[in-house]
């Protein structure tokens, strides 16, 4: 996003201030409540979306040295994360060559190599079979070269690692992530997210469909009324300027601070002063920007009706660095970050809950709330096109 971008944007917002309006789509919309509560669709969901799209499970700071690796449950399994000495991001299955045990039980650490507990063969950080314990007795003739950790295709861009388990090679995995973010590379290149460090993790399961945690990032409608304790009376009720990018979504959401903008000011303002904005990184990413940090959402569907939310705060300065202050100051922030996302997902608890009732056969999504029905038809896409 350059400047003139942002200008537009935030007279964009001006307008919807001035009409005391929303971004409206056409007419409303319904979404059949099977959609959320259906487990073989859930499971074609998995197949056609989440196994096949580039997704982030890493920021980079999380593997900052060659040597670095993490350990990752995703939804092809265990994977290990890890810096080579090339500096180079790889992805293994974790997974034994020999005879199928776990290789790396810690969640990270820092190593030159990875042995497998049950009979120690051993891999190096680029996945390669290093030593097995009596080969020349037991496994004459054994390929080490044929015996190495099972590749994932990975690229590491815009500050995250992203996994692209559909993608034959690492070129055709840098090819398919260059081309489902391509109408949001702008604005991720704007938002600086390699510049960025992990301050804090939160992870905790809900019991709701992944779509229906998805669904409440894209409107404000709810704003004043879900949010009235929290952050509800700091931002403008029901207006958002809302833009489909190819398959994400942007979501500007004007603060109560927006009022003080004058036409004649635009030019100096930025728009994260003003607003927060959300990004709905298809499938199961969010980044919800705020002034001078980023809350990075992750929605892990785990069965129809659960999904594991991991929040992790993203900040400028690296944790070792933070004054006693600046900590407090960002601890406090990742508690209202908590706080308030709560609100949204007991409510999504809710949603699920009311699901197998029978009251309704279908959701309904207002004018107000057209970047649900761009959504769901994105998801519908995905699945006729498997
Ligand atoms: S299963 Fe890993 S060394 Fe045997
Ligand atoms: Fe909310």
């Amino acid at each position: 996003m350059n400047r003139s971008d942002e200008t537009r944007l935030l007279r964009q917002c001006l307008n919807l201030l001035d009409e005391k309006s929303t971004t409206l789509s056409s007419e409303a919309h319904h979404s059949a409540v099977e959609r959320y509560t259906d487990a073989v669709r859930f499971d074609k969901e998995l197949s056609a979306i989440h196994r096949k799209l580039p997704i982030a499970y890493l920021h980079s700071s999380e593997l900052p040295e060659p040597h670095h690796f993490r350990t990752v449950i995703t939804h092809v399994g265990s994977v290990i994360f890890s810096r080579g000495d090339d500096g180079i991001v790889r992805a293994f299955h974790n997974v034994c060559r020999h005879r199928g045990a776990q290789v790396e039980n810690r969640e990270a650490g820092c190593s030159k190599s990875f042995s497998c507990p049950y009979h120690a063969w051993r891999y190096g950080t680029n996945g390669e079979l290093l030593s097995v314990p009596f080969e020349e007795t037991c496994f004459p003739g054994l390929d080490k070269h044929q015996h190495g950790l099972a590749a994932i295709p990975c690229v590491e861009a815009y500050g995250f690692i992203w996994l692209c388990p559909a993608a034959a090679s690492e070129q055709e995995a840098h090819a398919q992530l260059h081309s489902h973010l391509l109408e949001v590379i702008d604005d991720l290149t704007w938002l600086g997210l390699d510049k960025l460090h992990v301050f804090e993790k939160h992870v905790r399961r809900w019991k709701c469909n992944w779509k229906i945690v998805n669904e409440g990032g894209l409107e404000t409608y709810h704003f004043k009324f879900a949010h009235k304790s929290s952050i509800g009376p700091y931002f403008l009720s029901n207006t958002c300027v809302t833009h489909q990018l190819g398959a994400h979504f942007r979501v500007i959401m004007p603060t109560e601070k927006l009022k003080q903008v004058q036409a004649e000011s635009v030019e100096e303002t930025n728009l994260r002063d003003v607003a927060h904005i959300v990004y709905g990184i298809t499938p199961q990413t969010t980044f919800l920007v705020q002034k001078a940090h980023v809350d990075w959402i992750q929605m892990i569907p785990i069965s129809v009706d659960e999904t594991e939310i991991v929040i992790t705060q993203l900040i400028p300065t690296s944790r070792a660095e933070l004054s006693p202050s600046e900590h407090a100051h960002w601890k406090r922030n990742m508690e209202i970050s908590i706080l308030t996302l709560d609100e949204d997902f007991e409510l999504g608890e809710s949603i699920q809950a009311g699901l197998k009732s029978g009251a309704n056969k279908v959701l309904t999504f207002g004018r107000n709330e057209g970047a649900l029905a761009k959504y769901n038809q994105w998801v519908e896409d995905q699945l006729a096109l498997e």
